[in-house]
């Protein structure tokens, strides 16, 4: 049943669209009361309290998955949390320790550069944490232990619904990680009370499919796009971007908007589109002084912004608008990517490229 297209003219759409339902099976029979049970990590939990570093490791978007809940993690272990790259650090060799927790994140478990990564921490003595979508792949073999994210079969070569899955597997990783510290009790019951609504959030995120095939119509001839993002949604920035690349063949960036200054500044004009995602979070009103500066400068703005935000955002000059539905601000890159991906597969369809099988593509790769 889930290898068929069923009303959906590709995979990717139909991918998209399962949201509500692969967040719930992620979410199923973890969610106990006022905690989370993960049963392939509960016997770890002590040992990766107790690590020096945690370290992510993927490829991609299982990359970007981990870098949008990185600071949520951070923020309840209390523990460094580093990000590698697997092929960059196996360029480098960088330094792994028996004292860490290396955390590997895959949506087929068999991407090489992500395996050859695991060999080198685990030959270093780390104890390595496999999340991947894949029972029974090498890397759910490989690892000590870990937790598959349950999304169900993921067929387009693009990767959406493990995204979100995999987001939200590593969310409840932290709240399990986290669940010994006093400190941060409020807040974890609160954001544990909050993830069951996340697949009726994303419900209603998905009714605005026709608004970005109307977007997509508006920036289909052009020749880049770029994505602003920041804190928790400096990974959407990143991720909306690929998706872009990846299926509608058009330059894209994401881009952390902090850095907006030090360079890319210097691209804006009136016809460059710039995304500005400004939802509601700590980072706010940095990113409310980012779209002042880009209409100083007359950029093409179009800014993500939480409801009811809309009227004040366009205040000061033209923009378009899209408007997500408010969401905690760790839950946020699960919200804020949908609209990106829509974007991307409607981009792409306009464009006539193929979805689901992008040139030089593959769904995993497995040379180095
Ligand atoms: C995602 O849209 C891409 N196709 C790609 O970046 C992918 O996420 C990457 O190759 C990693 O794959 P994996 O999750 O199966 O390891």
């Amino acid at each position: 049943e889930q290898i068929k297209k069923g009303n959906y003219d590709h995979f990717m759409q139909k991918e998209i669209h399962e949201q509500p339902h692969s967040l719930t099976t992620t979410m199923r029979g973890r969610l106990k009361d006022k905690s989370v049970v993960l049963g392939g990590l509960k016997d770890h939990l002590k040992t990766i309290r107790h690590s020096r570093r945690i370290i992510f490791v993927g490829c991609g978007t299982s990359y970007n998955a981990a870098l949008a809940a990185r600071p949520f993690l951070e923020l309840l272990s209390g523990i460094p949390v580093a990000m590698e790259l697997a092929s960059d650090l196996l360029d480098r060799e960088g330094p792994i320790y028996r004292e860490d927790t290396a955390v590997f994140v895959s949506q087929s478990g068999e991407t090489a550069d992500t395996l050859l990564a695991l060999e080198y921490a685990l030959s270093n003595g780390a104890l390595c944490v496999g999340i991947t979508n894949t029972v029974g792949s090498t890397l759910a073999r490989k690892t000590h232990c870990g937790v598959h994210i349950n999304a169900g079969c993921e067929i387009g070569v693009a990767s959406t619904k493990a995204y979100t899955s995999q987001i939200v597997v590593i969310t409840m990783m932290a709240l399990a990680i986290g669940a010994d510290k006093l400190s941060t009790q409020s807040r974890r019951e609160s954001i544990i009370n909050t993830l069951p609504d996340l697949p009726d959030k994303v419900r209603e995120v998905l009714k605005m499919d026709d608004q970005m095939k109307d977007l997509a119509k508006s920036l289909m001839e052009m020749q880049s796009l770029l994505i602003f993002g920041r804190g928790y949604n400096y990974a959407t920035a990143l991720e909306g971007a690929l998706k872009v690349k990846e299926v509608a063949l058009m330059h894209s960036e994401g881009m952390l908007a902090g850095e907006m200054k030090h360079g890319p500044l210097a691209l804006v004009d009136e016809i460059l589109p710039i995304i500005v995602i400004a939802t509601r979070d700590a980072c706010f009103s940095q990113q409310k002084s980012v779209i002042q500066q880009l209409r100083a400068r007359k950029g093409r703005l179009i800014v993500m912004c939480s409801k009811g935000d809309a009227a004040s955002i366009c205040s000061g000059g033209s923009c378009r608008i899209i408007e997500v539905p408010l969401v905690p601000d760790c839950l946020q890159p699960v919200i804020n990517i949908i609209p990106l991906q829509l974007l991307a597969y409607h981009l792409t369809v306009l464009r006539g490229y193929d979805v689901d099988q992008p040139r030089n593509l593959a769904k995993s790769v497995t040379t180095q």
